[in-house]
């Protein structure tokens, strides 16, 4: 059903394209979506991107803003925004590596040493760049990054102290062959599928548990079955604002120049909303789903995914000098120790 609701939110949507756009014939409308709630830090940056646009080129351009996979999973809108059919939407990291192998590298499990080392990374235009510009040929590109904070298990009724308590556990993973690899190599059984279909694989027993930040426990209602949320830390994956190629060539350089403050402002929001929106769902995780928060000693886990690292690397050379840029930010900002 939801395939079929896609098709046809797509072929609406390429109609509207050719046909201008509806109520507004002078302007020009621009389709952005994503698969989280409207609480969420993500809806909350694109509506003040929506407001920024409206208020500064607002006679030519409207913002339309498209949450909770209304357009479909985060695969369908990346195959959206190829086409042109959507002009923007946000992927995460992890399921943008199979558009581009270059996008693996911020899927490695344990890359980052701190919270503030990711950020550095992923404020630095010569990281990130290299990797933003892969997708060119597939027609679209990065044009900013959101702050998905750090990926952990959680699963239904059984504590995850270590590794070995995800054996024979089937858990939830992104899209992502990278993901895949390393569940596998930290024991459980990996089982991909799109971040909507979680919580009724969840509720029907499909899955054991899943990984994912704070939020998918509240704004997705994970926590009303899962009761286990263990910090292994395992990966500090971010979203990625990707937009269609062609759109953004049209642009004049005026107009250009006021989009790209517009990407900055969604980073900022975002950034500035998530640290708000973690804090809140933790603690409604904690208060009113009664869930557990269980803090295991990482090291065994960094142990079984580290050679995750070595492999992508080997396979893919071109990332070594990104990867050595990585590692000067995490020993300038390393993990805190108590
Ligand atoms: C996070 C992330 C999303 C992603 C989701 C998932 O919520 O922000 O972009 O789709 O995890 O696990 O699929």
């Amino acid at each position: 059903l939801k395939k079929l609701l896609a098709l046809v939110c797509c072929a609406a949507l390429t109609c509207l394209a050719v046909t201008g756009c509806a109520g507004n014939q002078e302007k020009r409308t621009i389709r952005i979506g994503h698969n989280q709630s409207t609480n969420h830090p993500t809806h909350i940056a694109l509506t003040a991107f929506q407001d920024y646009i409206s208020g500064k080129l607002g006679d030519k351009y409207v913002v339309e803003v498209y949450p909770s996979e209304l357009l479909g999973s985060q695969t369908d809108m990346v195959q959206l925004t190829q086409t042109g059919a959507i002009d923007f939407c946000v992927a995460s990291n992890a399921i943008l590596e199979t558009f581009s192998k270059n996008y693996e590298i911020f899927n490695l499990p344990y890359l980052f040493a701190s919270p503030e080392a990711y950020h550095h990374v992923m404020d630095d235009p010569e990281v990130t760049g290299p990797i933003y510009e892969s997708t060119k040929k597939a027609g679209f590109t990065a044009v900013t990054w959101l702050d998905a904070g750090t990926r952990n298990f959680y699963t239904i009724d059984r504590p995850i102290e270590s590794p070995a308590d995800l054996r024979g556990l089937k858990i939830r993973v992104q899209q992502s062959p990278t993901n895949i690899e390393m569940m596998k190599m930290l024991g459980g059984s990996a089982t991909p599928m799109g971040f909507g279909d979680v919580y009724t694989a969840l509720q029907s027993g499909i899955i054991d548990g899943a990984e994912n930040n704070e939020m998918a426990l509240t704004d997705n209602g994970h926590g009303d079955v899962c009761k286990y949320y263990s910090y292994d830390m395992h990966q500090m994956v971010p979203d990625i604002l990707i937009g269609n190629n062609a759109f953004m060539e049209s642009l004049s350089d005026e107009d250009r120049a006021v989009f790209e403050e517009g990407f900055k402002l969604v980073n900022q929001v975002e950034r500035e909303e998530w640290i708000k929106a973690v804090a809140n769902a933790k603690d409604r995780a904690q208060n009113e789903q009664n869930v557990n928060f269980i803090y295991p000693d990482q090291k065994p886990f960094v142990e079984a995914c580290l050679p995750l690292h070595d492999t992508v690397l080997k396979n893919n050379p071109t990332l070594q000098p990104i990867y050595d840029a990585i590692q000067m930010y995490n020993a300038e900002y390393p993990a805190e120790t108590n």
